[in-house]
């Protein structure tokens, strides 16, 4: 099969080497020419385990190539992906116009039938939009078919979410483009569920918000067990054992970030608002979310307060939203550095992925230290705050640790490490709802 996709963000690059390893030819097409320069030379312009081998190989092999010419990107292939951004507005409501300029160009350059294939996350009525906007425009009907295909992979597991999919979701209303489409996937063998359009852009948005409400709902149980002196990691593991609630996304902590969680959710409750309906749950949701990082960061301002006074020297470690990711966007590691900074002399972050010099428009960038070493990260320091759970934070020495620390406290804003073990080491340990001894 001939596949283009257009963007080369996440997800397309994601899909278009994944794509190419099923053996398919497979265009990866963008318009911004650094990017792709880079991904020609083998060059991920992101952080995601695995997948750079996987792109050199391709490359290698001839069947993924990369360009900045949109329009033959598309003349030469029968199936066109459309994966670029779709970024939140002011309102919540999804911004669509890179996938209008895509349908621009499409339209501009069709020259035979094409399958053009949604992947990026589109507002419910999108792809039925697409396919009246693209028949306007191109003023034959038959010479395309619109298939809403969402995409479901994580960062950080990229590339073993696309070539292992619990699901492929193919929403539309031609049996011959949803034949094409099912033959693409094929070789992944995975669970095909087809719908019409609003359905399969439904199931993204529903799947999405689920999870965050997972999420904000164990928060909240963290909540209570901090008042009521549980253990919120054996509540959800006692939870988790019911096979009907299952035991992903029960880690409490600071919250969920990322690119998809509070668009998806923002965008959920934006659309349902303007087709009359009140998503109250996701409105909760989202305050949990948005509490969550200060609520935690009281705990460790209190006994700061109570041990030494302002300003205080702080080791932050872990900026992205999540590990195994550079990506820092709604990363909620940023809430607690803006909120914390006003009363710091020093905030030093650790985080395997930040560049140097570091690129973040911090409110007050004088105060904000980026380093390179634990050690350095560490001393001197008055506080400590796990925000991401990077692999290299498990092996931090903590008795060395407390020998550099001016005081050595520790919030674990992801229930990471064990309680009694860095207790041990002369850490003063906060956790949040992991019982009374916390
Ligand atoms: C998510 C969806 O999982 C994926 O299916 C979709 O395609 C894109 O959005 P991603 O944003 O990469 O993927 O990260 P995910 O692993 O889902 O985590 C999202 C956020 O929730 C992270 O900030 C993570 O730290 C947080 N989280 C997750 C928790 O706080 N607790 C949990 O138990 C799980």
């Amino acid at each position: 099969m001939r596949i283009t996709v257009i963007g080369s963000g996440y997800v397309g690059t994601t899909t278009a080497i994944v794509l190419a390893s099923l053996n398919h030819q497979v265009i990866g097409a963008d318009i911004d020419t650094s990017k792709i320069s880079k991904l020609k030379k083998g060059i991920l312009p992101f952080v995601e385990p695995g997948l750079n081998d996987l792109l050199s190989e391709m490359l290698k092999t001839g069947r993924l190539n990369f360009t900045d010419n949109i329009v033959t990107a598309i003349q030469e292939s029968d199936v066109i992906y459309i994966a670029v951004g779709t970024p939140s507005r002011e309102d919540g409501t999804a911004d669509l116009r890179y996938l209008q300029a895509v349908a621009d160009r499409i339209a501009g350059a069709i020259n035979g039938y094409k399958v053009i294939v949604v992947k990026s996350t589109v507002p419910v009525g999108t792809n039925r939009w697409l396919s009246d906007y693209l028949s306007d425009k191109i003023g034959n009907p038959k010479l395309f078919d619109v298939v809403s295909n969402p995409e479901f992979l994580r960062e950080g597991s990229a590339m073993y979410d696309t070539l292992h999919p619990d699901r492929t979701v193919l929403g539309g209303m031609s049996g011959h483009a949803i034949e094409i489409l099912k033959e693409i996937y094929q070789p992944l063998g995975s669970k095909v569920l087809i719908t019409d359009w609003e359905t399969a852009e439904l199931i993204k948005y529903a799947s999405n918000s689920f999870l965050a409400t997972k999420v904000s709902f164990i928060n909240e149980m963290c909540r209570i067990a901090e008042r009521a002196g549980a253990n919120v990691v054996e509540v959800a593991q006692g939870m988790g054992m019911d096979v009907r609630i299952g035991a992903k996304f029960l880690n409490a902590g600071i919250g969920y970030g990322g690119s998809c969680f509070p668009k998806d959710v923002k965008a959920l409750i934006a659309t349902a608002r303007e087709l009359g309906v009140e998503l109250k749950i996701l409105e909760a949701v989202e305050t949990v979310n948005r509490t969550q990082p200060l609520f935690y960061l009281k705990k460790l301002v209190q006994t700061l307060r109570e041990t030494v006074d302002k300003p205080w020297i702080v080791a932050l470690l872990g900026l992205t939203f999540k590990p195994n990711t550079d990506d820092q966007r709604e990363s909620p590691a940023i809430r607690i550095v803006e909120e914390l900074l006003p009363d710091c002399q020093e905030i030093r972050i650790i985080d395997p992925t930040i560049e140097f010099p570091d690129q973040t428009p911090w409110p007050d960038e004088r105060k904000v230290v980026v380093c390179k070493t634990v050690e350095e990260a560490f001393s001197a320091a008055d506080a400590a705050i796990l925000c991401t759970e990077w692999e290299m934070f498990a092996k931090i020495n903590w008795e060395e640790a407390v020998r550099c620390m001016r005081n050595p406290i520790l919030l674990d804003g992801r229930n990471f490490y064990n309680p009694e073990q860095l207790r041990a080491a002369g850490i003063r340990y906060l956790a949040l709802g992991r019982g009374n001894s916390t």
